[in-house]
């Protein structure tokens, strides 16, 4: 099928290399000219494990395609996936559309014959109904039909997100765009993703409350975390005990220094102010936010009671700085909140990072990056594991500390506290 998606960020980006390789005439559009000049070199701008090969295999094969033509890209394709972003508004926490309108008009001027007009962008809810009416301004409705599609990936598993999803939804009530795109989808489908067609505005709202809801299961944990450590009690056993119940299930029961990411914190968000637009109350929602960013918080005070509230000229080390595992992206993640803080109460902190340096804290006073995890270590009174990456699963702390009494804190749960208590380690970790 022949393709055009339009934006090269995440979602863009990965549907357009995985659509190719699924055999399909992709062109991905963006405006950025550096963007689409690097992509054509084989550049690619974030860091997801798999996604340079594919772009660079399609890519060479002509399967994938890249250009700042949205014109000419959008007259050769028979479905146009729009993939731009829908940041929160600056003065409100409503998603901005303003990319996704403008987009859509720039559609409407190149329709000649049939398109299927997909959202992938997380819209919300009647965001398709609005499209609609603008294209519908110039062009017949019999010519176009615009569909939801949300995308369910996750940064850092993007590709295997995509090519062996759960479900794949497709919200439009048109019948012929529906068996289009359950056909561009059978590869999909036939190992084992399971293919649900809804209405349009039952779409964008699935999008937006799987979103809420797995922010909500992580909140749950953290706070039951919270209480776990005042009685004694391991959350892991919780989470476990709890994910065995079918109808619970054991995923997204992880604790840790709370949600961050370019998702669920603006998601959650805007589905409140959608529901205030509607005049309904999503409290369950707005207080999983406010449980969320008070989250940083307890775990602060942790760290100072685990110094002795003597933070000052303490020398601190952060493993791992982004909001996850297997990304760069550090959007949202709570080392903003708690690198800047231990620096401000005069503590001396190193950072390691498997993906670098980053540019958020340069001009933060007493903060260093370390290109190794060695070298971050070292001197350090306590070593904070942030970040939940495979190269801080089986480190030999004695051998990284030159400090006699330094302490572990250990953000993700990684390490079994009796094997630190064997090897004489004073460790923390969270909810137990
Ligand atoms: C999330 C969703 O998981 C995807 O399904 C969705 O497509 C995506 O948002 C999106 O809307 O584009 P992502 O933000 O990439 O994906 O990352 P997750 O793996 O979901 O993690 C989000 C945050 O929750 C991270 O800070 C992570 O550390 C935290 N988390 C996750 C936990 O604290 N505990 C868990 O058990 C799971």
């Amino acid at each position: 099928m022949k393709i055009c998606i339009i934006g090269t960020g995440y979602v863009g980006l990965v549907s357009g290399a995985c659509f190719s390789d699924l055999g399909n005439d992709v062109i991905c559009v963006d405006k950025e000219k550096d963007k689409i000049f690097d992509l054509k070199n084989g550049i690619i701008p974030i860091y997801e494990p798999g996604l340079e090969e594919l772009v660079i295999k399609n890519y060479k094969t002509k399967k994938l395609n890249f250009t700042n033509d949205l014109r000419s890209a959008v007259r050769k394709s028979d479905i146009i996936f729009i993939c731009v972003g829908t940041p929160i508004k600056k003065n409100c926490n409503a998603a901005d559309l303003t990319q996704v309108y403008d987009v859509s008009k720039e559609i409407r001027k190149n329709i000649r014959s049939f398109k299927i007009i997909v959202t992938k962008s997380t819209v919300p809810v009647t965001t398709g109904d609005e499209i609609e009416k603008i294209i519908s301004r110039k062009i017949s409705k019999k010519k176009f039909s615009i569909v939801s599609n949300p995308e369910f990936l996750r940064e850092g598993e993007a590709i295997r997100d995509f090519i062996y999803p759960d479900r794949i939804v497709i919200g439009t009530s048109d019948k012929k765009s529906n068996k289009i795109l359950k056909s561009l989808y059978s590869p999909l489908i036939s190992k084992g993703a399971k293919y649900f067609n809804t209405t349009r505005r039952a779409a964008e709202l699935i999008k937006y409350s799987s979103n809420a809801f797995l922010a909500t299961k992580i909140t749950f944990i953290n706070e039951i975390a919270n209480l776990c450590e005042k009685i004694n009690v391991n959350v892991e056993d919780v989470s476990i005990g709890m994910g065995l119940d079918n109808r619970i299930g054991s995923r997204f029961l992880r604790t840790g220094p709370g949600y961050g990411g370019s998702c669920f914190p603006k998601d959650t968000r805007a589905i409140v102010e959608t529901g205030k637009k509607f005049n309904i109350d999503l409290s369950i929602i707005k207080n999983v936010i406010k449980s969320n960013q008070n989250r940083s918080k307890i775990l602060l005070s942790r760290v100072s009671k685990i110094l002795n509230n003597k933070i000052k000229n303490k020398k601190i080390c952060f493993l791992g700085v982004t909001f996850k595992a297997n990304t760069d992206d550090m959007r949202e993640s709570s080392s903003l909140k708690m690198i800047p803080y231990l620096s401000k109460k005069g503590a001396k902190i190193t950072y390691y990072d498997p993906t670098g340096e980053k540019k958020e804290f340069k001009k933060i006073k007493n903060v260093k990056f370390c290109n190794s995890i060695k070298s971050a270590c070292s001197l350090c009174d306590l070593i904070i594991i942030h970040t939940e990456w495979n190269d801080f699963k089986s480190l030999n702390f004695k051998n990284l500390s030159r400090k006699k009494n330094f302490t572990l804190y250990d953000m993700r749960n990684i390490y079994l506290p009796d094997k630190m208590k064997k090897d004489k380690i004073i460790y923390f970790g969270i909810g137990r």
